[in-house]
């Protein structure tokens, strides 16, 4: 029963009681009918119908501003603009998927489970692959309590307010037909549909902003945007299909987790199956890559994954992904066009790219008139040239690229594409390096330092509004800027003569810059554009060395002891930081005098240790290292695993042996137990076993320690 407006007194005029108990009435009938519209597809009632149950909802919370709740279904307008997303830990690590490209795979991966459990335990669940940006959905007694991006797997970006926006994501789980648990954590992908994502580049193309490339980078950039109010008006959808982590409610297996995702108001993918044969897993690949086209979003292949949640568990996971799923993927789709042109690009690393301008050809939905030809071995190998008929092909989000030359009887072709001997940009001679070609030329090579500045100014990095590629372009050019520093001496003046430039949009660069003398260390090491370090690592970069000089300074071994940080990346960024150009382009930009944002130390609890470095060595008596180790940290201070010089006390037992010296090398403070103890009585009151007590002899290793936080 749906009554219209007419028939009721103006919100106004209500008592807050009353007006609580008809919101109480509105906000779950409106979200019912939000379900069947968007995650059921099966509306009871007109539009009009809905609208006028909403319009009274936001009448009623307009007149009575503390019964507005951030569950009610009003809130998905979008709420003020943040300054930057914060990072946040996922509930559980969120891995990815081992793909297979052909049965063969897929047969392996399922001898390998049936070996692993037996003929009985398989039952297979299939699911499209879904070709969008991976979502965390945490909820909190059935609330939307946050919402994170994938990110590196651990870390990834809060977009709560963001995701709010999005109607398929339920802000208050439904619990008539299944209980509703206390902590929920959900995957989801968020998604565009084709015919979305097709009028929204339309509206891009019209309002003269360049078009996305494909539906996934449209997601993503929705997904991150700092206004969700810009979100709101981009045309999202999020698929729910795995419980990541769920409190009280438990499933044997992963069927009955999407049917509760979908009793509590999630849009599930179509078309789940669960089956037991290789045969039907081949069918129902066979099938969907049949109708991919017709498909009204992108999908990529289809999931294969263990039922049963038991055996999971025993299955266990890689560093990256599950043993008991697979992704089957499908052939990348192909084109065939011909190439106008090959031209040289230097990328913001240097390295010359050759890039084929194609006749433009619609690949999958999507337009593609240029392409990668890689290096020049490839190109080399695929003796591909201008007026070649190729074979292109795009692979989700990887940029498309030239598979293959077609050949055609008798057609005279032109001549064999070359390298050129000097850098398009700069003019100096690039040097071989593998595969690559190289311009040598770093910040001093125009190509380069436009890239480096739109990098640097970039939304994950020092995000200056109104600095993008173009700009860049355009800075360099004019000589404005000659390296990174110079950002900071352009004035209003040198800016309202060019093309594109107003005062008010002069003004506005010019303290958007200004404004970024202040700015978040790890967002400073993104823009830098250090090899490997994007913005997980830079934020743990950020996190354990606490100054941008510490870091300068680290050895490599020190880099390793972040988390994140293996041997290849820590000899990258020390590479990139003992390079003299670039040493040289980061003195002169730290000359400007930044004020670095660090990042939150662990809550100061007063205790002297707070913001301490301390290393253990040895064995001690007074408690096992690890057990050390935890009161330390709980106090606030850093424990890591080697000794540099950042360490502020050596805390060694008896036997100590490598770390000891290198402490006393370097002139960093030891204690002896009996010294520690003298030291900390205070704060370690009766800590510790008496004297004597026996130690833990997994804690004894003292030649690597632990491996640090
Ligand atoms: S299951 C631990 N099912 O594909 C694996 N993933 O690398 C749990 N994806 O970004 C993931 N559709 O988010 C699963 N039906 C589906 C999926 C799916 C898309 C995404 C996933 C991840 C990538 C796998």
């Amino acid at each position: 029963m749906t009554r219209t407006d007419h028939d009721l007194p103006g919100p106004a005029d209500l008592t807050i009681a009353e007006a609580r108990k008809e919101i109480a009435r509105l906000r779950p009938e409106i979200d019912r009918h939000n379900r069947l519209y968007h995650a059921e597809s099966a509306p009871e009632i007109s539009d009009s119908a809905y609208d006028a149950l909403f319009q009274r909802l936001l009448a009623l919370e307009a007149a009575h501003p503390s019964l507005v709740a951030t569950d009610s279904p009003t809130q998905r307008v979008g709420a003020d603009p943040l300054d930057s997303l914060p990072n946040i830990e996922h509930a559980v690590p969120m891995l990815s998927l081992d793909s297979a490209h052909d049965i063969d795979a897929v047969r392996r991966f399922d001898e390998r489970l049936r070996k692993a459990i037996g003929d009985d335990g398989i039952r297979y669940v299939l699911e499209p692959k879904l070709d969008g940006a991976s979502v965390e959905l945490v909820y909190v007694d059935g609330v939307l309590e946050r919402a994170v991006t994938r990110g590196n797997g651990r870390v990834g970006e809060g977009v709560t307010e963001n995701v709010r926006t999005i109607a398929t994501v339920p802000l208050r789980l439904d619990d008539s037909e299944v209980a509703v648990p206390r902590f929920l954590s959900v995957r989801g992908e968020a998604l565009m549909y084709l015919a979305d994502f097709e009028s929204l580049n339309q509206r891009r193309i019209e309002a003269g902003e360049p078009p996305y490339q494909n539906p996934r980078n449209a997601t993503s950039g929705a997904l991150r945007q700092l206004d969700s109010r810009v979100t709101a008006q981009r045309p999202l959808t999020v698929l729910a299909f795995d419980v990541l982590a769920v409190d009280g409610v438990s499933f044997e297996t992963d069927s009955e987790g999407l049917r509760a995702l979908s009793a509590w108001g999630f849009r599930t993918p179509e078309r789940v199956e669960v089956v037991d044969s290789l045969a039907e897993i081949a069918a129902y690949h066979g099938r969907f890559e049949a109708d991919r086209d017709a498909l009204e979003y992108e999908i990529d292949g289809v999931v294969v994954k263990l039922d049963s949640l038991a055996p999971r568990a025993a299955l266990g996971s890689t560093a990256h992904h599950p043993r008991w799923a697979i992704a089957y993927k499908f052939e990348p789709r192909k084109e065939i066009t011909r190439i106008d042109r090959i031209f040289v690009s230097v990328g913001r690393t240097g390295v010359l790219t050759p890039v084929a301008l194609l006749r433009p050809v619609e690949v999958g939905g999507v337009t593609v008139s240029r392409a990668s030809l890689h290096n020049r071995e490839e190109l080399e190998r695929k003796d591909v040239r201008e007026g070649d008929l190729v074979r292109i092909q795009r692979a989700g989000d990887v940029i498309p690229q030239v598979v293959e030359r077609v050949h055609e009887e008798g057609r005279e072709r032109g001549a064999r594409f070359v390298m050129p001997d000097a850098c398009p940009s700069c003019g100096i001679a690039p040097v071989e390096k593998g595969p690559f070609t190289v311009c040598p030329n770093h910040f001093a090579c125009p190509a380069q330092l436009k890239g480096r500045i739109a990098h640097f100014a970039g939304r994950s990095a020092l995000d200056i509004e109104g600095l993008g590629g173009e700009t860049a372009a355009l800075l360099v050019d004019q000589g404005l800027v000659r390296e990174l520093a110079d950002l900071f001496d352009v004035r209003e003046d040198d800016l309202v003569p060019l093309e594109g430039f107003a005062e008010l949009s002069a003004r506005n660069l010019v303290r958007a810059i200004e404004a970024r003398g202040r700015v978040e260390l790890a967002r400073f090491l993104v823009g830098l554009g250090i090899p490997e370090v994007g913005f997980a690592v830079a934020g743990d970069l950020a996190a354990h060395f606490h100054g941008i000089d510490a870091f300068r300074e680290a050895s490599p071994e020190e880099l390793e002891e972040v988390h994140g940080v293996g041997p290849k990346m820590s000899l990258a960024i020390r590479g990139f930081l003992d390079d003299e150009r670039v040493a040289a382009a980061l003195d002169n930009l730290l000359a400007r005098g930044f004020d670095f944002i660090l990042p939150e130390e662990p809550e100061d609890s007063g205790a002297r240790w707070a913001g301490q470095t301390f290393v253990l060595t040895g064995t001690l008596e007074m408690s096992s290292r690890g057990a050390l180790k935890k009161l330390l940290q709980d106090s606030g201070a850093r424990v890591t695993g080697s000794v540099s010089k950042r360490t502020d006390f050596l805390v060694a037992g008896a036997n100590a042996g490598s770390k000891l010296a290198k402490a006393q090398a370097l002139g960093v403070e030891v204690l002896d137990e009996a010294r520690f103890r003298e030291r900390f009585a205070a704060e370690l009151g009766d800590f510790g076993a008496p004297p004597g007590a026996s130690v833990d002899r997994s804690d004894l290793d003292m030649s690597n320690g632990d491996p640090g936080q």
